[in-house]
């Protein structure tokens, strides 16, 4: 080949390639963060999976000659050494976490502890097919290891800090060695909204709730009287419940339990079999199921009712809402009617949305509570049933106070058992530090400064490290922990430069 042709062939190559330019994600700008989260995505790592996620970083600090340790917990430090001249600058952590919510639409096959998930252009975004993308948060962890191996970074000594388990209760935080971190500044990289830098975050409580009630063998009779049926929900937006509260999203349980309320109360013999809301507890269920027992010949009358019911919902924040009565396949026995009418009344009676707002930061919400889980189990001859509920607020006090309510609700009902599981702190914000000036000087245009109604490792990390200095941001994503969770691929590009330039100017 001659020297022309090679020339005329590269020329043609990069043609080519600008012309598909953007055909696959690992081609989006920056490159090198486009190219790490392809790697993440490819790495299956929902909350408890972690073991393939820290190969993988270890791989990656093997590969760069960097130093790494972890705690006992399993998070993981890789420590990178200043670039020239940054020697002497105090150390940072860039702080992030690696698992992921496992949310996919119930007609996708899955397996997020096998599969990579599909990464597909969007317009401006980024998402996934039918599964959650897990940007919250990979294009974190994907900034981090960036910023790590760019030639082109200026900065001090860092520690990229991955923790474990966040998406489940802050496991990975809460339990983090008292000695795992050396840094003076830490960035936490898991938000969600450029353009806000976060000073602030709730603290959280799940409040729960078993209840055990004797199952009823039918007789012969009762079994050819009687037929299965399944109420169905679904079509809801849902959302993470600190993060989509305020849009005051429909909750799929709280939308079958009035219904299930109001056949109840109208003396339609209802024999519950299996109640299924929800797929985590930081999530608003968007689908619900409630599986009954019900004489046959009111199955035409409970399918009116529900038509009728579903016609009277409120289509402004949830045109999608879809209420289906079907035939069922089950033969399990169901529980009697005074416990499915209590359960339902339950559900029902329990808050959920914004219970207040701070009265000094306009617009920011202090307290909320979720109905985020009713799931069943059964038992030998009885249903257990498990009602997990969570609240957040930025005052301590105030999340206890709800707890106490929801926990009344329970305690009414006769539940078999009530208790609260992983409480976490709040971030008090501190609008004092070195840490945030610098960031508000090296934003490069307007930016705010708010705390976030979800919760953040901040919280935990600070009450380890009480003199570190922390902010929080990231670049724009919606839907997290739903299938519709995408990124907005500019946002990605404006978060790395802005970090760039923040770390340089520490
Ligand atoms: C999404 O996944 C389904 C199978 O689950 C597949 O048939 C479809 O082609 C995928 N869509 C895209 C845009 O890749
Ligand atoms: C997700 O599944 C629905 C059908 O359930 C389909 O209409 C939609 O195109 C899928 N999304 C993608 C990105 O493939
Ligand atoms: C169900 O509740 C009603 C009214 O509270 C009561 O009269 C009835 O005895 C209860 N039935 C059973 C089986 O406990
Ligand atoms: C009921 O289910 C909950 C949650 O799965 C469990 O903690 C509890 O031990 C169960 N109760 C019984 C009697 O198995
Ligand atoms: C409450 O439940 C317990 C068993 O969990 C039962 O022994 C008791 O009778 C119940 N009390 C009422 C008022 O239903
Ligand atoms: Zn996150």
């Amino acid at each position: 080949m001659t020297r022309f042709t090679k020339k005329y062939l590269l020329i043609v190559l990069t043609l080519c390639i600008q012309a598909y330019f953007c055909t696959t994600v690992k081609e989006l700008q920056p490159n090198i963060v486009w190219t790490y989260f392809s790697d993440l995505a490819a790495t299956p790592r929902p909350s408890f999976h972690s073991s393939e996620v820290t190969s993988y970083l270890f791989k990656f600090a093997q590969q760069n000659n960097f130093k790494y340790k972890t705690d006992d917990v399993g998070n993981i430090v890789i420590v990178v050494p200043a670039t020239k001249g940054f020697e002497d600058k105090p150390i940072t952590c860039l702080q992030t976490h690696t698992d992921m919510v496992a949310e996919k639409n119930i007609d996708k096959h899955f397996d997020f502890e096998k599969d990579a998930i599909e990464l597909l252009l969007d317009g401006d975004w980024v998402r996934a097919n039918n599964t959650t993308l897990g940007a919250d948060d990979g294009i974190g962890c994907a900034i981090s290891l960036a910023i790590a191996t760019d030639s082109e970074a200026s900065h001090g000594p860092l520690e990229l800090v991955f923790t474990i388990d966040e998406e489940v209760g802050l496991i990975g935080a809460i339990n983090m060695d008292k000695k795992l971190l050396d840094c003076s500044y830490l960035l936490n990289l898991d938000n969600s909204v450029y353009g806000t830098i976060y000073v602030g975050s709730a603290g959280g409580i799940n409040t729960v709730a078993d209840f055990e009630f004797d199952s009823l063998p039918l007789t012969v009779e009762q079994e050819e009287s009687r037929c299965v049926v399944q109420v169905l929900v679904t079509g809801l937006h849902g959302g993470h419940s600190g993060n989509a509260i305020h849009k005051q999203p429909a909750n799929a349980a709280k939308v079958l339990a009035t219904l299930m309320f109001e056949l109840l109360e109208a003396g339609m013999d209802i024999l519950l079999i299996d109640v299924d809301c929800g797929h985590a507890d930081n999530a608003i269920p968007r689908e619900s199921s409630a599986i009954v027992s019900i004489p046959k010949n009111i199955f035409s009358q409970v399918q009116h009712f529900t038509q009728t019911f579903q016609h009277n919902q409120d289509t402004l924040v949830e045109p999608d809402i879809r209420i289906q009565v079907q035939y069922f396949e089950n033969d399990q026995h169901p529980t009697g009617y005074n416990e499915t009418f209590t359960l339902f009344q339950v559900l029902n009676a329990l808050p959920y949305g914004v219970i207040s707002y701070n009265l000094h930061m306009p617009g920011q919400i202090e307290t909320s509570t979720n109905l985020a889980l009713v799931k069943t189990t059964h038992l030998d001859n009885k249903l257990n049933i498990t009602i997990t509920t969570m609240q957040r607020s930025t005052s301590d006090h105030s999340r206890k106070y709800i707890s106490d309510q929801v926990k009344s609700v329970f305690y009414l009902a006769n539940a078999s058992r009530v208790r609260t599981e992983v409480e976490y702190g709040g971030w008090h914000p501190d609008l004092t530090g070195e840490l945030l000036k610098v960031a508000i000087n090296s934003f490069g245009g307007p930016v705010k400064t708010k705390a976030t109604h979800a919760g953040l490792e901040c919280g935990e990390i600070k009450s380890k490290y009480p003199s570190l200095q922390m902010i929080s941001y990231g670049p724009d994503i919606v839907d997290a922990h739903t299938p519709n969770e995408r990124v907005r691929i500019e946002s990605v590009r404006l978060t790395y430069e802005f970090t760039k330039r923040l770390l340089k100017g520490i």
